[in-house]
């Protein structure tokens, strides 16, 4: 059994075959798929998918960095009332993206702290979107830290320095997906120097495909080819890839095993 931590299936390049996608993850054995929002534009798309496919699916709530613009106010606002009102498993996806703009860093940062101290009230995970800033995650997160901070940096890609300090937080682990399967990325370099036990596992869909899909759209049964590439680094077998990063999902996100 795997779970994708952070697919969003629920976006419109899935409209054709939403519900084929889902039975094709969970006949490659991918039975859980945690859902992070992107803003209030997609909120009823996420809560459709979920309320389609109880005990598989289930969604996070929260504002992504790159729809922080002049809006962001009223953006904030009506997360939150969703976030208060709905049944999430975690704040997300937040965080800083300096990559694209950085028109917005000062709303950026408000906008995550706020949303970081929001999940420490209601007791839940965040998951962290960190594009060419994790400075200034780290600065934010350093004065947040406490015994109700804990999380995961989705689709980490940073160096030792960046792994230690992400993994100095409680309980907080590393989320792990397609990239660790581009060569030039040379993840796998850091990875050698990180316990299994702090990585869990992603997709990121329909975005940043595992090799050999690299280029197309990317979908939760793809996560399999992260998962072999996992048990090469660490030479163990893809059954305890699985099982250890399925048991760090499950605790992180509270997610009761039923099945
Ligand atoms: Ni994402």
């Amino acid at each position: 059994m795997l779970v994708d931590t952070h697919t969003h299936l629920f976006v419109d390049s899935f409209d054709e075959d939403r519900s084929e996608v889902v039975s094709r993850a969970r006949r490659d054995g991918v039975e859980i798929m945690l859902l992070p929002n992107i803003d209030a534009s997609t909120i009823q798309a996420l809560k459709s998918l979920v309320e389609a496919e109880p005990g598989t699916c289930y969604g996070m709530m929260g504002l992504h960095p790159g729809s922080v613009k002049d809006q962001w106010e009223s953006e904030l606002n009506q997360i939150k009332k969703e976030l208060w009102n709905g049944n999430y498993i975690a704040v997300g996806e937040i965080g800083i993206d300096l990559y694209w703009d950085k028109t917005y860093l000062d709303e950026q940062k408000t906008v995550f702290r706020t949303q970081v101290q929001w999940a420490k009230e209601l007791k839940l995970p965040i998951a962290i979107h960190a594009r060419e800033a994790f400075d200034e995650i780290f600065e934010i997160l350093d004065e947040e830290n406490d015994e109700n901070l804990s999380g995961v940096f989705h689709c980490f890609t940073g160096n030792m320095d960046q792994a230690e300090h992400a993994l100095s937080y409680g309980n907080f682990k590393l989320g792990i997906g397609g990239v660790v399967t581009y060569k030039k990325a040379e993840l796998d370099k850091v990875l050698r120097n990180i316990p299994l036990e702090h990585l869990i596992l992603e997709t990121d869909s329909p975005y940043l495909s595992p090799v050999p899909y690299r280029g197309k759209r990317n979908e939760s049964s793809y996560i399999v080819h992260v998962a072999e590439k996992l048990s090469e680094i660490y030479k163990v077998s893809m059954k305890e890839i699985a099982e250890r990063t399925t048991k760090s999902a499950l605790e992180l996100f509270k997610i009761p095993l039923s099945q």
